[in-house]
């Protein structure tokens, strides 16, 4: 079984997604961590993401970068967000992300395009949203709770420009697919968000032609 959970940042995704996989004893991956290993390496590399010569250079990198918590800085999240709307770093990611989805089992996957490019068919799909305040608020929250020294005006804006890029791009932009089932977690805890997803996965699970 596929269950793929697409949505913008700080929508609360990344925690559906891990919590649907427990759920349901699949594997999952977060696919916005791919992003932002070529966003690290070509800052490393001293690269420009806007450069889809450096963007592409980077796809190679090292696998324990997936474990960095550098990956969670908003600095990288930019960067991960101006290389993922190149046409070719997306095609290099692609062929890693469908094995992923399609192996023995199933597995969950979240991201920006995964109801809608990795795994069309996946048996069930989520687009989370939240409103940009509420996603402020929570990443805020999150960055200064790490010792971070960063405004909440300041995360509103990188929040609003990075929805902004990922939607108007032309290269697998972020948009719910037809067929997905929309949670909106703006004023769900946690625990009730979690709960809301795997009903939704459970009724669409219903729906699945035998
Ligand atoms: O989900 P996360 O915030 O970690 O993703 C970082 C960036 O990677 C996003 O802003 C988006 O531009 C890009 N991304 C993408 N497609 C995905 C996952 C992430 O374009 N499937």
């Amino acid at each position: 079984m596929i269950i793929a959970v697409d949505g913008p940042a700080a929508s609360g995704k990344g925690t559906i997604a891990r919590a649907l996989a427990r759920h349901y004893k699949l594997p999952h991956l977060d696919t916005g961590l791919l992003y932002r290993a070529v966003g690290q390496t070509v800052l490393d590399r001293g690269g420009d993401p806007a450069s889809e010569t450096d963007a592409l250079a980077a796809c190679d990198f090292d696998d324990a970068l997936l474990d960095d918590l550098r990956l969670k800085s908003g600095t990288v999240g930019n960067a991960a967000s101006v290389v993922s709307a190149h046409p070719a770093v997306r095609a290099a990611l692609i062929e890693r992300q469908q094995r992923f989805a399609n192996q023995p089992g199933g597995a969950v996957l979240d991201g920006r395009d995964i109801g809608t490019v990795i795994a069309p068919h996946a048996d069930a799909k989520l687009f989370v949203r939240a409103t940009s305040a509420v996603r402020a608020r929570r990443r805020h929250e999150e960055l200064v709770r790490s010792g971070g020294t960063i405004s909440y005006d300041r995360v509103l804006a990188d929040i609003k420009a990075r929805d902004l890029r990922d939607s108007t791009r032309s290269a697998a932009p972020l948009k719910q697919a037809d067929d997905a089932v929309l949670l909106d977690t703006s004023f769900l805890s946690i625990e009730s968000a979690i709960n809301h997803a795997i009903e939704l996965v459970e009724g669409q699970l219903v729906k699945r032609p035998a």
